[in-house]
């Protein structure tokens, strides 16, 4: 269970402070998934961070399981982190000087690699598309192949959270529906608990819930 309370998040800035969450509140089940939708600069990302416990709020609580994230010492979080959330970012991240399949495996890395890494690695490359493409560097890759070795990563460790930010902002029709299936797929079949920012109306309806997140609130739609 992944539930959001109150969440505020303040920026100081020059001019004063920036309020970019005001008490958002979210509860998503095992299996639920959940797409965020909001004009650019709302906050969808921020918001995505906080829920990746990638970024404390100013206030509010997020609890993963029942366990107060923001709580627990760094080297528990980041175990956490590492083993049960998946992380799709808006700029991809991926390492420079790794090949495609380097990058999807890096989650592995830290702690007891599973013996299967390398095999489902290679699997989610394929799932998404590019097999083809295992060895090339970012650099060698075209923005929308890129997102897509970033899906991969995000997945390799089977993890039981996945916030994905625009996984389809760089893809073409055929290939947005297919990374779509591929998302829509993970809640029902692994139990997972996704949370998709996208600016698709197609891409949210395919989710359980979508919401909106407007002037810093998140609004359910009916
Ligand atoms: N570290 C920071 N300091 C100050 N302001 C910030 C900081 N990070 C983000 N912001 C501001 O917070 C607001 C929300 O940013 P965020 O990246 O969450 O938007 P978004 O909804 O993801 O937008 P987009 O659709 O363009 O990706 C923006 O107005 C941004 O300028
Ligand atoms: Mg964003």
């Amino acid at each position: 269970m992944l539930t959001a309370e109150a969440i505020c998040k303040r920026y100081p800035t020059r001019t004063g402070e920036l309020e970019v969450l005001r008490d958002v509140s979210l509860a998503l089940a095992p299996g639920q998934a959940a797409a965020v939708l909001g004009p650019s600069g709302s906050g969808k990302s921020t918001l995505l961070n906080i829920l990746g416990t990638l970024e404390p709020p100013t206030s509010g609580r997020v609890q993963l399981d029942g366990r107060d994230v923001f709580a627990l010492p760094e080297p528990e979080l980041a175990r956490l982190r590492n083993r049960q959330i998946g992380f799709v970012f808006q700029d991809h991240h991926l390492l420079p000087q790794c090949s495609a399949l380097e990058n999807v495996l890096l989650p592995t890395l830290a702690g007891a690699a599973a013996a299967d890494a390398l095999d489902r690695a290679r699997q989610l490359l394929e799932r998404v598309g590019l097999a083809g493409r295992l060895d090339h560097l970012p650099a060698e890759l075209s923005g929308g192949e890129r997102q897509r070795v970033a899906l991969a990563r995000a997945l390799v460790n089977r993890p039981r959270l996945v916030l994905a930010d625009e996984p389809t902002g760089n893809l073409d029709r055929a290939t947005a529906t297919h990374v779509g299936d591929l998302l829509a797929e993970l809640p029902a079949a692994h139990g997972v608990i996704l949370v998709v920012v996208t600016h698709s109306e197609s891409l949210a309806r395919r989710f359980e819930r979508q919401y909106d997140l407007v002037d810093g609130r998140l609004a359910a739609r009916s």
